[in-house]
């Protein structure tokens, strides 16, 4: 055989083309396989495996498309389907050209077309338009010899890529021509052009392929099909000099038999327990999808993203003072115009893209059933205060976090200037305290006093801090009242947290509450920002509550 020791036509050493690797493959004096692909994932699997190349089956791809192999599927429709494959992949396709889609023409765009989709070679085969497979019925007729050539010499001067091949694909063995036609067709589409010969049989033995092998006598590389004649031992091939094995369409046949039986243990079962492990598993979808490397390019591309912050609502409390209502649930269970006060405290805080969140329940903690929450219990919640229930989401106390009480409800927008605040420890405080209730003696108020009282002044940004939190501050130093809602950066989070340890250590605060938490963190010298908001928010410890909250909505 005439060997071709083909290189890179650009004479780049950093990476063969996909046509030159085919092309060394065919002249080469080693055999080599290409494996049967119909689409992108096919395609991946076979270079997976370790083939050197890809056989675009016209066969396959129909199948896959669920149509005959009767150029059913239009050549641009074929084009497409290469290109996912070709993309996919780094390994070299040959594809299978059937007969050329039309005249010298058609080869002529095909070949222009293939290559600039880097498609490494192309297979046409000299039977008529529309083909029919060559395992189907007898005595198909064949292409005229001369216009066949024309068509090879067609192929050949239009690609564009120089390393591209054309196989010429002789069908007489299988149309009853015989050997001496194969072999006469053969040396006239070689001396046409064409790349190497595919010999193609579809005998259950190779004797016919043995003796055309043994005649040809290597004057071109020859590739076989040995679809029904798998009995023959490859070495077989190697020893008579074929070039290129081509399995031509066991990875069709594979997913028809991989298919069928899922799909009908399945229906059988009405259930998928029964297949799981005998699938790929979704990790290796994914993997062979490429996903590794996309989250790797999103990190070199997409700016950074911000860590999401999360909240803890303590909802452990029973809410006594609302008597019947709160007989058989917790106060944020309590309905408050068709939906549990605590489901919307959940939707806001989801709005303002909050959606990982921790909810401390205690009291009748089985009443409590939001979706998309994560719960933690506070079993001791009837003997201890808001620490213990904050204590317990002690491992969600990690990073950017809000929390807010399991009974209040505010307007997106105080969210909204909450979550823009700076500041590692940030408290939303009502300016408006005084007219929310016009007994201030009638309940347990979160009162501050500030760095600064409230100024109705756009303008004015300069940051307010806390001085004072607590129920007894003086009526003149009052600026606000907490509205149950903090955020903390991640620093403030680690603080407060190791505060929180701290003090529930201490004798006698086992009872302490948020507010005795945040004035420890003030005295301690922590920098505590005041947000001031103009009402847009209540909490419900009474019936009047109750009926403002039905308000409000
Ligand atoms: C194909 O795979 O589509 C082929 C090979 O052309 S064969 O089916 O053997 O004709
Ligand atoms: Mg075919």
């Amino acid at each position: 055989m005439q060997q071709r020791n083909y290189t890179d036509p650009a004479g780049s050493a950093a990476e063969i083309s996909k046509s030159a690797k085919l092309r060394a493959a065919i002249s080469s004096a080693e055999l080599e396989f290409l494996m049967e692909a119909h689409d992108g994932l096919s395609a991946k699997i076979v270079e997976e495996a370790g083939f050197k190349g890809i056989w675009a089956s016209g066969l396959a791809m129909s199948a896959a498309l669920g149509v005959r192999d009767n150029n059913e599927a239009s050549w641009t429709q074929v084009l497409e389907m290469l290109e996912f494959m070709s993309d996919a992949t780094r390994i070299p396709i040959l594809v299978d050209g059937d007969t050329g889609y039309g005249n010298f023409n058609n080869m002529r765009r095909v070949v222009r077309k293939l290559c600039q989709r880097d498609i490494a070679g192309i297979c046409i085969e000299d039977k008529l338009f529309p083909k029919t497979n060559s395992f189907i019925g007898e005595n198909q007729p064949l292409a005229d010899m001369d216009e066949f050539c024309g068509k090879i010499k067609a192929g050949k001067d239009s690609q564009t890529d120089p390393a591209f091949s054309v196989v010429a694909r002789v069908e007489a063995l299988i149309s009853g021509w015989g050997m001496e036609e194969a072999l006469r067709r053969a040396e006239a589409y070689h001396l046409a052009g064409a790349d190497a010969i595919l010999i193609h049989s579809k005998k259950s033995s190779s004797t016919e392929i043995s003796t055309f092998l043994a005649e040809w006598g290597q004057r071109a590389p020859v590739i076989i099909v040995p679809t029904t004649y798998f009995q023959t031992p490859t070495d077989d091939f190697r020893k008579a000099g074929v070039s290129v094995i081509i399995w031509a369409n066991h990875n069709l046949r594979a997913s028809i038999s991989a298919m069928r039986e899922i799909s009908s243990q399945i229906q059988r079962d009405q259930s998928i327990a029964g297949v799981e492990n005998a699938v790929a598993s979704l990790r290796d979808v994914f993997e062979l999808a490429g996903n590794p490397e996309l989250a790797e390019a999103e990190r070199r591309y997409l700016p950074a993203r911000q860590p999401e912050t999360k909240a803890i609502i303590l909802a452990a409390s029973r809410g006594a003072e609302l008597g019947e209502l709160t007989r058989d649930r917790p106060k944020c269970m309590i309905d408050i115009r068709g939906q549990p006060l605590l489901r919307r405290l959940v939707s806001t805080l989801n709005q303002g893209g909050v959606r990982d969140i921790t909810v401390v329940r205690g009291y009748k903690k089985e009443m409590i059933n939001i979706p998309s929450i994560r719960l933690v219990d506070n079993d001791g919640y009837a003997d201890g205060g808001e620490l213990s229930t904050l204590a317990s989401a002690k491992a969600s106390l990690e990073g950017e976090t809000l929390i807010a009480y399991g009974d209040i409800l505010f307007r997106h927008s105080v969210l909204d200037e909450l979550l823009e605040a700076e500041g590692d420890i940030v408290l939303v405080a009502d300016a408006l305290w005084r007219d929310r209730d016009p007994d201030p003696a009638s309940r347990t108020r979160d009162l501050i006093a500030c760095s600064a009282p409230f100024k109705d002044d756009f303008l004015d940004e300069a940051p307010v801090h806390l001085s004072r939190i607590g129920p007894h501050l003086e009526a003149g130093e009052i600026d606000g009242e907490w509205i149950g809602l903090a955020k903390l950066s991640a620093s403030g989070t680690e603080a407060l947290g190791a505060r929180l340890t701290a003090m529930i250590e201490e004798p006698g605060r086992a009872n302490a509450g948020m507010v005795d938490l945040f004035q420890d963190l003030a005295d301690a010298g922590h920098a505590i920002r005041v947000v001031y908001v103009t009402g847009r928010w209540l909490d419900v410890d009474n019936a009047r509550d109750l009926a403002e909250a039905r308000k409000f909505l």
